[in-house]
């Protein structure tokens, strides 16, 4: 029986905000966990209910530019971005204003700040009539939630509702760019280096400087299933039949799906194979400079995390 009640009124939904609650929220990357971003108690809880360290920031999820400004500082670069691609699965990092607590930034002076696409999201946000935080609905380290069941799974009991708005459309989390110098993409996600190129007109810094977003080089995205990363089909093939040789319970993922059907359901499939035992998870890695790097990027992340 779940304890946290599945909801699908975006009314409720920012009720149950307004009053000092957090909801999981549905988004087009993936479901998000939601309180006001103002409210410093409810912040608290978000951190609390996923395991998440303090230090860690937060994305506030804003339905308009003017919206974003009170958190940070809309540069002529995030104007163009935010022009271009909002609302979608772009996240803006920005200097942070005063309104941007330390809660919500881990200290830092730069906020991220995103205008997601959902129809439910917006709709909730404009409700609570100001920006709400929503790190992914997941507990901290492991595969971020497409569904509202997907939500229930690791957060039952721990929130306040879950707002139903089916199952994400994009499914991995967005492309996190670093507006504040040089133009850096922290995350990769469904818009890519050659997008923030076009619509900025300046070039992405590739070369590798510490990271700036905390917990991006950290394993992370990870299923119980150890995850074996082959370059082809043909190779998945192969290796299936040795893990199943020597009777290990593996599944394959990847197979045979174009990337956005792949992208849509990696974390639904990694989540599957566990309910499922699976001792292993095959996934093909795919080439490429778009949502494939997306897709890869996450790939290695559950990788890493699984030589246990
Ligand atoms: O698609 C998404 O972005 C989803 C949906 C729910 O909107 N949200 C999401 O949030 O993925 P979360 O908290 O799981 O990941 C946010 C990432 C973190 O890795 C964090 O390090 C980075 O954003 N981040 C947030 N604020 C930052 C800041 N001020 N400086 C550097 N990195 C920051
Ligand atoms: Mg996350």
């Amino acid at each position: 029986m779940t304890v946290t009640p599945v909801i699908t009124s975006t009314e409720d939904a920012a009720v149950i905000l307004r009053s000092g609650g957090i909801v999981g929220l549905p988004t087009e990357t993936v479901y998000g966990l939601a309180a006001v971003a103002t409210d410093h108690t409810a912040v608290a809880r978000v951190f609390g209910s996923k395991g998440r360290p303090n230090d860690h920031p937060l994305i506030v999820h804003v339905d308009s530019i003017e919206m974003a400004s009170r958190f940070g500082l809309m540069n002529d670069t995030a104007r163009r971005l935010a022009g271009a691609h909002w609302p979608g699965p772009l996240t803006l990092l920005l200097e942070r204003t005063p309104l941007a607590g330390d809660d919500i930034t881990g200290g830092r002076d730069t906020v991220a700040v995103r205008m997601p696409r959902h129809p439910m999201a917006l709709s909730v946000i404009t409700l609570c009539g100001e920006g709400l935080v929503a790190p992914s609905a997941n507990k901290f380290g492991h595969v971020s939630p497409t569904t509202a069941a997907h939500v229930l799974h690791d957060l039952d009991g721990l929130i306040d509702a879950v707002l139903d708005g089916g199952p994400c459309s994009v499914g991995v989390e967005s492309t996190i760019v670093d507006c504040t110098e040089t133009l850096q993409i922290l995350r990769p996600g469904a818009i890519t280096a050659a997008d923030v190129e076009r619509s900025t007109g300046r070039t992405v810094d590739t070369t590798r400087g510490p990271s700036r977003a905390p917990g991006m080089l950290a394993s992370h995205y990870a299923p119980d299933a150890r995850v074996h990363l082959v370059a082809s089909d043909e190779e998945a093939r192969r290796l299936m039949a040795e893990l199943s040789a020597v009777g290990r319970t593996a599944v394959v993922i990847g197979v045979g799906l174009d990337i956005t059907e792949y992208a849509a359901t990696l974390y639904e499939m990694m989540r599957r194979a566990d309910d499922a035992g699976a001792s292993d998870i095959v996934a093909v890695d795919p080439p490429g400079s778009g949502l494939e790097a997306a897709v890869s990027d996450r790939l290695r992340k559950a990788a890493a995390d699984t030589g246990r």
